[in-house]
């Protein structure tokens, strides 16, 4: 058997070895893996083959899954994965396109958040298709004490959405949901500077995307805070470009990170499979 070797990735992010995802994980690796992941924030585990149920018990490892809202595109085998694709079938769509091309942070706009978002690529497309993440640790440590201290006791408020795109027929707004979805869809506020659930490190908390307002503050001031801080957050310095190969996974840490999707041609196919984590229950011994 091969042994777990980790490689750190560039500026942030590590690569594991000798992991196979079609086998049952050993606890101790687990650990191993869990613990490299919030160090690191972006853990890759390439050219993996495994089944939708295998991906699955892998991402249960890390935390609780929760279906997305939209459910039209809930993988046939199992609703906690949620298939993303700009492939079509018939004339019909195979998953969801363009989800999430915009920097946010996913289920921002949920009171119990993601502790993690897992992908698992299936089909790659010949140019692009790369993820992009940004350090929101590394970018509040960059602040200047005076706006640490401002925006210390400030709670964000969120919903649904890129309060940067609003436009529903754009590539680079939130992916639409039908009136039921709406419906279903809370306002609720997370701190702005906030403290890592698992390793206390404080990070700017989802200042683009699902960020909307702040409260007690008058709207436009608002908006023009959380644009600041966004403008900051996802400096080229902060960010690093994920590029995927067939079978590859990663994993990300939302209370650390932005990431966005990037823009592809849409008649080069692309999917992936991704299973969301909740902020819930045991995050493992670290
Ligand atoms: C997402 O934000 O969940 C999608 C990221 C990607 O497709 O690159």
């Amino acid at each position: 058997m091969t042994r777990l070797s980790l490689r750190p990735l560039a500026p942030f992010g590590v690569e594991a070895a000798g992991v196979d995802l079609s086998r049952p994980l050993a606890d101790d690796a687990c650990t191993e893996l869990l613990r490299a992941f919030y160090q690191h924030h972006v853990l890759a585990i390439r050219a993996q083959d495994i089944s939708a149920a295998q991906f699955l018990a892998f991402a249960r490892r890390i935390g609780p899954p929760q279906p997305h809202v939209i459910d039209q595109f809930h993988h046939p085998e199992d609703p906690n994965i949620l298939v993303l694709s700009n492939v079509r079938k018939d004339g019909q769509p195979t998953g969801l396109r363009d989800a999430g091309s915009y920097f946010h942070t996913d289920y921002s706009y949920l009171a119990v958040p993601a502790r993690a978002t897992t992908l698992y690529s299936r089909v790659v497309p010949r140019v692009g298709g790369d993820t992009l993440f940004a350090d929101q640790v590394a970018a509040y440590d960059d602040l200047p004490v005076a706006m640490k201290r401002r925006i210390e006791p400030l709670l964000a408020i969120h919903h649904y959405g890129n309060r940067h795109d609003l436009d529903e027929s754009s590539r680079t707004a939130a992916s639409p949901l039908n009136t039921e979805q709406k419906a279903k869809m809370p306002v609720i506020t997370h701190r702005l500077a906030r403290p890592h659930p698992v390793t206390g490190r404080k990070a700017l908390y989802a200042v683009s995307g699902s960020s909307f307002g702040i409260v007690g503050m008058p709207d436009d001031e608002a908006r023009d805070l959380l644009d600041e801080l966004a403008a900051h957050a996802t400096q080229p310095r902060y960010q690093l470009r994920f590029r995927y190969g067939v079978g590859d996974i990663v994993v990300w840490d939302n209370a650390a990170l932005l990431h966005s999707a990037t823009l592809t041609d849409p008649d080069d196919a692309r999917t992936l499979w991704r299973v969301t984590v909740l902020e819930d229950g045991p995050a493992g011994p670290f």
